[in-house]
């Protein structure tokens, strides 16, 4: 794939936000604040730093109204924002699944919501554009690796992720930033639901593992799953300092 490619952006915003509960019981999780602004703010400041201009937001019916609010038409980051709904917290892979129209035969670049990061997303993207894998995903070594997909690496390949598995092989978390060729749409159609009833995003990844089409790249900087209390107080601290904090020009 050239980079000259159009690359789109998915935001997944869905889900209940459980783990942060009462915070969420009347205020949608990527609406609370961190660093001084909404958290859904920051994966769309970030596609749009990367150059990607065209963004889908997946969310719920609740949160949908809120959240056009907030972003509008996306044109405060300089990039144009189109919003789906996905009517059941049905998993992630079914929630990427709703972006196959917006997709088009373009690559795509995918943020969860709630995870915050301080690194550019660009270089990333150029590196799964020139390296012409099926799929990227970017990893990062954790102390909690059992909250999350963990990556099994042999040789330079990741053999295969485990989602939250109760004895992690390693302590390489698949971070919620994917990046996938068009194909990832019939990929999800493979996939059947988990144990817990949900389109898993790691069956999708595993579908790239297995046929050896999955690359990786390791995170830099710092990077949370703004899940949990404790995450979200985390990063609600690192965010404010970020240099290229998204609301710092309408906080200041
Ligand atoms: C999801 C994915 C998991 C990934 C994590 C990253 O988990 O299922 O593989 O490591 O995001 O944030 P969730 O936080 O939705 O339970």
């Amino acid at each position: 794939m050239s980079r000259n490619v159009l690359v789109k952006g998915v935001i997944l915003a869905g889900g209940t936000g459980s783990r942060l509960d009462p915070l969420t019981r009347v205020t949608n999780k990527h609406l609370l604040p961190v660093g001084g602004c909404p958290m859904i703010c920051h994966p769309v400041a970030k596609l749009a730093r990367a150059g990607i201009r065209d963004l889908l937001v997946v969310t719920g019916t609740d949160p949908v109204g809120a959240v056009a609010r907030l972003l509008g038409s996306g044109r405060q980051w300089g990039v144009d924002v189109t919003f789906r709904v996905q009517d059941a917290p049905a998993g992630i892979a079914d929630a990427l699944a709703m972006a196959e129209g917006f997709a088009g035969n373009n690559p795509v670049a995918v943020l969860l919501g709630d995870n915050i990061f301080q690194a550019d997303l660009a270089p990333y993207v150029a590196r799964f554009l020139d390296g012409g894998s099926g799929a990227h995903v970017l990893l990062k070594q954790v102390s909690d690796a059992g909250r999350f997909g963990v990556a099994t690496i042999e040789g330079s390949r990741i053999a295969r992720i485990d989602e939250k598995p109760a004895h992690p092989r390693t302590d390489l978390c698949v971070t919620g930033i994917y990046m996938y060729r068009p194909d990832v749409f019939q990929v999800i159609r493979t996939v059947r639901p988990s144990t817990r009833g949900e389109l898993e995003i790691s069956d999708v990844n595993n579908h790239y593992a297995h046929t050896r089409d999955l690359s990786h790249d390791v995170l830099d900087g710092w990077w949370i799953d703004a899940g949990t209390v404790p995450a979200l107080q985390e990063a609600d601290r690192l965010a404010l300092h970020m240099p290229d904090n998204p609301c710092s020009v309408t906080h200041r």
